[in-house]
């Protein structure tokens, strides 16, 4: 009988501030991320966790830090998070650093990176938010931490979240990384590690299932409705999804681990 983890992502959320912005595109962030929370307290088999792979605010503003906040504490399981592209890690930290949110606070603008040991399974988180652009970035700093946070769990498999996928996105003609060789080299990086059995991401706002040669790197669409660009039937459009990514470990001395990854739907 396998032993594994099962973890519930969410990402791109991109939550909005009421006071300020268009009321109902607020409101309907706010209800698109209530009615994924509730469906991940429904799930028959719960989560061990769940990881919110970045854009959880659409501006970075400390109120929608606060939105989030108490939407993810209605949470039955531990949450752990990373920055996209949206976020901006001062006010992130301010809010996510309380309540075990975000582990290893240190300094105000030092990246969220940090791995969580639960369930036999080492998460990884790599923080590749770029000052001032859409786009990622692995600089060799974060490079470095990652592949110690990577070795240091020895034959434990591991999954990381991240928000931009590090590489090219198939049908999609524009880069995630302004520094594309330095994503490659991360990459690389990850899979000479054998014991990474997965990546997950965000950031498209279109579920996809990319192989590489090493761990798959799975997209997961935006939990933010309006803002998919996927091709939903006309029943779903409005309706959030999430992935719950269920890692089997058949054998943790040879660090054979499966992901399996399923789409739910909140309503
Ligand atoms: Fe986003």
């Amino acid at each position: 009988m396998p032993q594994g983890m099962r973890i519930a992502q969410i990402t791109d959320t991109h939550l909005l501030d009421p006071k300020t912005a268009d009321r109902q595109q607020a409101a309907r962030r706010i209800a698109d991320f209530e009615k994924t929370v509730e469906a991940i307290n429904a799930l028959p088999e719960p989560p061990d966790v769940v990881v919110h792979s970045g854009d959880i605010a659409h501006d970075a503003k400390p109120r929608e830090y606060g939105l989030a906040r108490e939407i993810l504490s209605q949470l039955q399981v531990p949450v752990f998070t990373t920055l996209g592209n949206r976020d901006r890690r001062p006010a992130f930290r301010e809010v996510f650093a309380r309540d075990g949110y975000l582990p290893d606070p240190g300094n105000p603008d030092g990246f969220a990176q940090y791995a969580i040991d639960i369930a036999g399974v080492r998460l990884v988180a790599v923080d590749t938010l770029q000052l001032g652009s859409r786009r990622g970035e692995i600089c060799p700093e974060r490079h470095a931490l990652a592949e110690q946070l990577i070795t240091a769990a020895g034959t434990k498999p591991v999954v990381i979240f991240m928000h931009h996928p590090p590489l090219r996105v198939p049908g999609m003609n524009w880069p995630m990384f302004d520094d594309e060789p330095a994503a490659a080299r991360f990459l690389e990086m990850v899979k000479r590690h054998r014991q990474v059995v997965h990546i997950l991401s965000g950031h498209t706002h279109r579920a996809d299932v990319i192989a590489t040669g090493g761990p798959p790197v799975s997209i997961m669409s935006a939990v933010a409705t309006e803002l998919r660009i996927d091709d939903f039937p006309e029943s779903r459009v409005s309706v959030p999804v999430f992935h719950v990514h269920d890692v089997e470990v058949f054998d943790p001395c040879h660090r054979h681990a499966d992901v399996i990854t399923t789409v739910y739907s909140a309503a």
